[in-house]
């Protein structure tokens, strides 16, 4: 008996064998349609290759594509477990063709892989075409299938569409017939919708385009999307009718059985179904990168778990149970899919959080609704109101509560609980009033409320499509923007990163079709994501669906930038003590800053130490990893958390480094910190970190400043041209230039020393020797000499020497130098008791324009400003002196 993986690649080995390319599956996050929660068929990721808009390097692919069906218009979440078909995830097989083969290679394709790679006997198959597709019917003949066997159908069965708009055409199907101990009839019969026969494969030809007003245009060229849903076909290969009977979900199943200690196939049997069925979605989901909150896929997600969770209750599990199911999964799908594999610890931790955190709530609610059943009349409806408690209070998403309510026949009054759902809103909304935002955000908060928060789709990808549901110009609402006009814009799901946690926000192009709008910056208001855009072309509308491209450069810049921030914050941590903690931190595409708590400047070798540390960790090159858990948990491994924020129930951690005397739950982590942000994959992403400077930023608060990457690259290149021209003025290798400056600077020392001797000489009146003479003025021996380039602080020295060649005497010198005219008298020590150096200075000073100045006796010294003066100072020093 062929298993579930034989079964999956034979399908996919024998269209390779036919020219298909065999192509990975796309994640479960559509990136290519605003409108679509989850992908859900195979032909999703090929939706632009059937209209022509995108062109790939093959022609004919083929696929196991992972889908999940739970939330938006494909609902299957409520009879999941309870039916032999219904899956919130399911793989479809499909073979593709994007203008190459047409009907007349598809369905002998289908036929030949099914009767002869498979073996199923033809006489238990029965076909369809739409009813005006004669060319189908034909082929199908031509293969082998009697005409009573090809049905002809009308309905919108056989047209099959992807949505309201975009690629679709007629369709073909095959049945199978399970034989007549089950009742139910082939298609286009009244009994039609039993089990007897059951649709296997549908292969669609891709011919026609819908538009939103209803039109339809034929495609220019004519392609072909299938899908067979793997679970039925293995059920079928394994002589089963019941797609939970297959060795994956068995394996699943009795997974589930041996962690409860409750028999697989007894009357409990259907919980066991459930658990296996949403142990796949919520992995694959996990893994794809949508983590369980309050709004959009992550409640769909959310809603998903907690429904297993309470199923694995109902087994009596006492202690979290979905996440030691992983591993069985990860035997089963992770050769497949190896993005269970890289995953498994992060979708354990998830499942292993949320079942904890249900668990405290599940029983008292439980109770809750079995004390409101037990009041209430036979057959009447659980009112809204306490529907609303659960979900509230309790965690209890709508649909658990209809689950749990099935199983005695019950239902909830819906209206009931919607109107309490408006009600909270409205107390929500009166309250935020109230909180001060400034008046402008109303519009932002009337968008949230209609819309709910914007999805953010940019951890994982850069490129998404988005419906845009609100453009708001100058404050208000409008529906349309046109080129030149500066709007903000709201799309439901977008990769760009609005403003937060010091990182600044995203910038990019929103685009429909031509019509294109640059988008300068991304900021959030009550969880609505708003794009600053200019119009450069065209007209944006509401209502469209829009290409969102963030700015790829800027971005990778932006995430090392961010993810380096980390390191430095550790290796401050280390090297200055555990009073750092973050104060404030930006995150820009050219430059990173980080504040923190230390007192004093940072010493180079603690600067360098920091800087070889956090490239030390760059060169480790390990992953950087991304967790979801509760503050508590997050602080228990160590995570560093902002001081006096308030944080949710959850938080995402990013950890990045080992380190052998690190910190979490394996004690080998260098960094973790509580963070929303984007980061590189790997720290080698990062490149290099240098500090670029160390400063006060308020009292206790040091800034230190960094560059990354390519702005680290640019930095050094420019510190190393300086160098170089400096190299080539000096004439020296650069490796020399610190040596040559040294040189230089010790000869201009010298060379300084020697000029201020020769001045002396020169003062002195050449060669040292007599020179300048005294005369006798009034008795006593008088030199002055005015004296030009000469510097004031030479004086003291010229005035020493002057003394011991003149033995007896007073002396006069005015210096100039650039201006500053310096003035210094001094007198012989025999003569002080006469004359005082200090009187001669002052009857000099006025004449230069100075004000007095000081000294003793022997030597006193002031200034002035004016040389021409100096004559007249020498005069006035003379009159003094003759008394
Ligand atoms: N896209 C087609 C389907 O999902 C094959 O049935």
């Amino acid at each position: 008996m062929p298993s579930v993986n034989d079964i999956r690649s034979t399908f996919l080995s024998y269209f390779e064998r036919n020219g298909h390319t065999v192509v990975p599956s796309s994640p479960l996050v559509p990136r290519n349609d605003p409108t679509l929660m989850f992908t859900n068929s195979g032909m999703v990721q090929f939706k632009n290759c059937f209209t022509g808009v995108e062109k790939r390097d093959y022609v004919r692919a083929t696929t196991a594509q992972k889908c999940v069906r739970a939330g938006g218009k494909h609902n299957d979440l409520d009879n999941v477990g309870y039916t032999a078909r219904h899956h919130t995830f399911f793989e479809m097989l499909g073979n593709f063709s994007f203008g190459d083969y047409f009907k007349d290679d598809a369905i002998p394709f289908a036929w030949e892989l099914i009767t002869g790679e498979y073996g199923i006997p033809k006489d238990k198959l029965y076909t369809t075409v739409y009813h005006t597709d004669d060319e189908a019917f034909e082929i199908w003949k031509k293969v082998g299938v009697p005409e009573e066997r090809i049905i002809r159908i009308a309905t919108s069965d056989n047209f099959w569409q992807m949505g309201d708009t975009g690629p679709c055409g007629p369709c073909t199907e095959i049945f199978y017939d399970h034989g007549d101990h089950i009742w139910g009839g082939p298609p286009g019969s009244p009994e039609e919708d039993g089990d007897r026969f059951i649709e296997i494969w549908n292969v669609v030809f891709m011919q026609n385009e819908k538009f939103a007003d209803g039109s339809m245009s034929e495609l220019d060229m004519q392609s072909i999307d299938t899908g067979m849903g793997l679970e039925r076909i293995a059920a079928l290969l394994q002589g089963s009718h019941d797609n939970y009977d297959i060795d994956l979900m068995k394996a699943l199943i009795e997974a589930s059985a041996h962690a409860t200690s409750v028999d697989p196939y007894g009357d409990k049997n259907v919980h066991h179904r459930v658990i296996a069925d949403h142990l796949r979605s919520t992995s694959f989901l996990i893994a794809d990168g949508v983590m369980p909150s309050n709004e959009g896929r992550g409640y769909v997600l959310r809603r998903i778990m907690r429904r297993a969770m309470r199923h694995a209750h109902l087994l009596g599990a006492k202690d979290p149970v979905m996440h030691t199911l992983v591993p069985e999964l990860v035997r089963q799908m992770g050769d497949a899919y190896p993005e269970l594999r890289q995953g498994q610890s992060m979708i354990e931790e998830t499942l292993r959080l949320e079942e904890t955190r249900f668990k405290q709530t599940l029983d008292r609610g439980l109770k809750l609704l079995d004390e409101e059943l037990d009041g209430m009349e036979e057959g009447a409806k659980l009112p809204g109101a306490a529907a609303f408690k659960l979900y509230d209070t309790f965690g209890f998403p709508l649909d658990l509560t209809q689950d749990a309510l099935r199983e005695k026949g019950r239902e909830v009054d819906t209206e009931g609980f919607d109107v309490a759902m408006a009600e909270q809103k409205a107390k929500a909304r009166a309250a935020w009033s109230g909180s001060g935002e400034t008046a402008d955000s109303t519009v932002w908060f009337d968008i949230a409320e209609e819309f709910g928060a914007t999805e953010f789709l940019g951890y994982d990808t850069e490129k998404a499509e988005g419906e845009i549901i609100a453009i708001v110009k100058d404050g208000a609402r409008v529906e349309q923007a046109k080129a030149g006009e500066t709007v903000q814009v709201v799309v439901n799901q977008t990769p760009f990163y609005a403003e937060s946690g010091g990182q600044v926000g995203d910038t990019g192009v929103i685009r429909v079709d031509k019509n294109i709008a640059k988008v300068t910056d991304t900021k959030k208001v009550a969880g609505v994501f708003i794009h600053f855009a200019q119009i450069a072309e065209g007209v944006l509308q509401v209502g469209e669906p829009a290409v969102l491209v963030v700015d790829h450069q800027r971005r990778s810049a932006i995430r090392s930038h961010h993810s380096a921030t980390h390191l430095l914050h550790e290796a401050l941590r280390e090297t200055l003590g555990d009073h750092v903690a973050q104060r404030g931190s930006l995150n820009a595409p050219d430059r990173l800053r980080f504040d923190f708590s230390h007192s004093k400047a940072l010493t180079e070798a603690e600067i360098a130490k920091v800087e070889t540390d956090v490239n030390d960790f760059i060169r480790q090159n390990t992953p950087v990893e991304t967790r979801i858990m509760t503050p508590d948990d997050a602080r228990a491994i160590g995570a560093q958390a902002l001081f006096g924020e308030k944080y949710g129930d959850e938080v995402r951690v990013v950890s990045m480094g080992r380190a052998d005397t690190g910190k979490g739950a394996d004690k080998n982590t260098y960094s973790i910190e509580l963070c929303g942000g984007t980061h590189v994959r790997r720290t080698g992403d990062i490149g290099l970190c240098v500090v670029t400077g160390d400063s006060a930023s308020s009292a206790g608060v040091r800034r230190i400043e960094a560059l990354t990457g390519q702005a680290a690259m640019a930095y050094l290149a420019e510190a190393a041209g300086r160098a170089s021209d400096i190299a080539a003025m000096l004439k020296t290798p650069v490796g020399e230039v610190v040596d040559r400056v040294k040189a230089l600077s010790d000869e201009r020392k010298k060379l300084e020393q020697e000029v201020a001797t020769l001045r002396q000489q020169i003062a002195m009146g050449g060669g040292g020797a007599g020179g300048a003479s005294a005369k006798d003025v009034g008795g006593i021996p008088f030199l002055a000499q005015a004296l030009e380039g000469v510097s004031g602080k030479d004086l003291r020295g010229l005035i020493d020497a002057h003394k011991n060649n003149i033995g007896s005497g007073v002396i006069l010198l005015i210096a100039d130098e650039d201006g500053k005219v310096a003035v210094a008298c001094g007198v012989t020590d025999d003569l002080t008791a006469k004359v005082s150096a200090v009187d001669v200075l002052k009857a000099a000073v006025p004449a230069v324009g100075g004000k007095g100045g000081g000294g003793r006796p022997d030597m006193a010294q002031g200034g002035g400003k004016d040389f021409a003066g100096a004559q007249a100072a020498i005069e006035a020093a003379e009159t003094l002196l003759r008394g």
